[in-house]
């Protein structure tokens, strides 16, 4: 989760000791600028004070010349890396071709191409059929297109969502979200959506759709039919839990037997992060709509769709447009990536090993700590300590090791890490070692006792052997 409040809980000094308190006429070098005039609304920069500079791969620099291993990639925006040389000659290509750069939703030839690829390389071999919607350039544009969408095709107002589910900042995917901070900041009351429990909300005490498969039967149960229910196959701000497969699929037979429509949120999960393009593939459901954002243009620009099941596709002629929804640039780098890594399952099933390892790495720091546990999936994955406080702790010491990495869940409990899908065996072997050592410093050095975290895992299915 990103931080949350104004306390800073890295370091309060970049590595030249540039403070606060540097002379505002020296901005080129100093923070005092940050501080003096960017809202008091700024986070990462309060774990991560360092100025950045350059950045290559898994690697950043700040400007003092410091390096940094990358186990955050832009919170999911930058899955191929930073720069990625193909995608960075496409993209320069074309800006020195001078082609065409803002285009609203007019025809433009990267538009087409980037289309087409997306159609030939993600659709097609995956027997999905769906309309691209562009809602605007980034994840919480595409969940409104989607909530509204859902209401306007079902005539129902009413939306449910999951406990600790994050789906934007804007109203109406606050109105969807869990996290108080976030919800409070509306200012106004969320209506028209309700909250239902999670994949093991009730650690497997309850049955997991008892409630709502009862009310949704009972003519008295006072429960408005929704129009739709949108969830996420892992919970990547709300504290890394997965959805089982059978409970994704139980979840859709549920909406196709009410006539609710499905609205997957993949804007964090998607494009690759779980070993697939789609975090969904694994379960074989088929969503009435899927939202993606973060890393569809590949290179880390504004970009995001909505894909709607083709009887859906009920929009009025720009009943839902905005002016930022042709970003040529983010289509050309998208086609490069789509053509570069998902021609062909090599780049997924590398993911899946790498993710493997990760997975082995983080588990084996948790084994040393009772009660830490390895939750989420593929490279969406973290461990959650008891102490709700560690993880942030831990966190700011890997950011002085050199990595960048941060928390989730409702009271930043768990340290997520999100490398690049492209990172090296070596860098993740380091990353991992630098969360090692942070975690001694913070909380003592482990135990000595090998892969036990099992023992003390809350639900083994959030680190299935099948799906890391
Ligand atoms: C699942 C999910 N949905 C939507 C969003 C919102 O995306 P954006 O920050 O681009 O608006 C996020 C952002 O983290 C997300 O994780």
């Amino acid at each position: 989760m990103r931080p949350n409040t104004a306390t800073p809980t890295g370091p309060s000094t970049s590595s030249t000791g540039s403070t606060s308190s540097a002379s505002p006429s020296s901005p080129s070098t100093g923070t005092s600028i940050f501080d003096e005039l960017e809202s008091q609304v700024r986070s990462y920069c309060r774990s991560w004070p360092a100025t950045f500079t350059t950045a290559a791969g898994s690697t950043l620099q700040d400007e003092d010349g410091r390096s940094y291993l990358d186990f955050f990639a832009g919170a999911g925006a930058l899955n191929y890396g930073h720069n990625h040389p193909v995608l960075l000659d496409a993209l320069i290509d074309y800006l020195r071709s001078g082609g065409i750069v803002h285009a609203l939703d007019m025809h433009t030839v990267p538009k087409r191409e980037f289309l087409t690829t997306f159609r030939d390389r993600i659709l097609v071999p995956r027997d999905l059929d769906y309309k691209v919607m562009f809602p605007g350039p980034t994840g919480t544009n595409s969940v409104e297109s989607a909530l509204k969408l859902a209401r306007k095709v079902t005539g129902r107002q009413h939306i449910l969502s999951f406990t600790n589910a994050f789906h934007g900042m804007t109203l109406g995917a606050l109105s969807v979200t869990g996290n108080s901070m976030k919800r409070n900041g509306a200012g106004l009351p969320l209506t028209n959506s309700s909250k239902i429990p999670y994949d093991d909300y009730f650690s497997g005490a309850t049955e997991d759709f008892l409630w709502l498969e009862r009310v949704l039967s009972d003519s008295g149960s006072g429960v408005d039919k929704p129009a739709a229910i949108i969830v996420e196959s892992v919970q990547g701000e709300g504290g890394l839990s997965a959805a089982r497969p059978e409970w994704l699929r139980a979840l859709s037979e549920l909406c196709r037997a009410h006539g609710i429509l499905l609205i997957l949120d993949d804007v964090q999960a998607g494009c690759g992060r779980t070993g697939e393009f789609f975090s969904f593939e694994e379960s074989g459901i088929v969503p009435d709509i899927v939202c993606l954002s973060k890393s569809i243009s590949g290179f880390g620009l504004s970009m995001a769709l909505t894909l709607i099941r083709p009887e859906l596709d009920q929009w009025e002629p720009g009943e839902h447009n905005g002016t930022f929804r042709g970003q040529n640039t983010s289509f050309v780098t998208a086609t490069a990536a789509l053509n570069q890594f998902w021609a062909d399952d090599a780049f997924a099933e590398g993911v899946r090993v790498r993710a493997a390892e990760l997975h082995d790495g983080l588990t084996q720091i948790a084994s040393g700590y009772d009660g830490a546990v390895v939750k989420g999936r593929g490279f969406l994955t973290g461990i959650k300590f008891p102490d709700a406080s560690a993880a942030s702790k831990i966190a700011a010491a890997a950011y002085e090791r050199g990595l960048l990495v941060e928390t989730s869940g409702p009271e930043d409990e768990v340290l997520k890490t999100m490398p690049a899908l492209t990172i090296s065996s070596d860098e993740l072997r380091s990353g991992v070692d630098i969360i090692a050592a942070a975690t001694a410093e913070v909380l003592g050095a482990p135990a000595i006792h090998e892969n036990t975290a099992h023992e003390g895992t809350e639900n083994p299915t959030d680190h299935r052997e099948d799906t890391k």
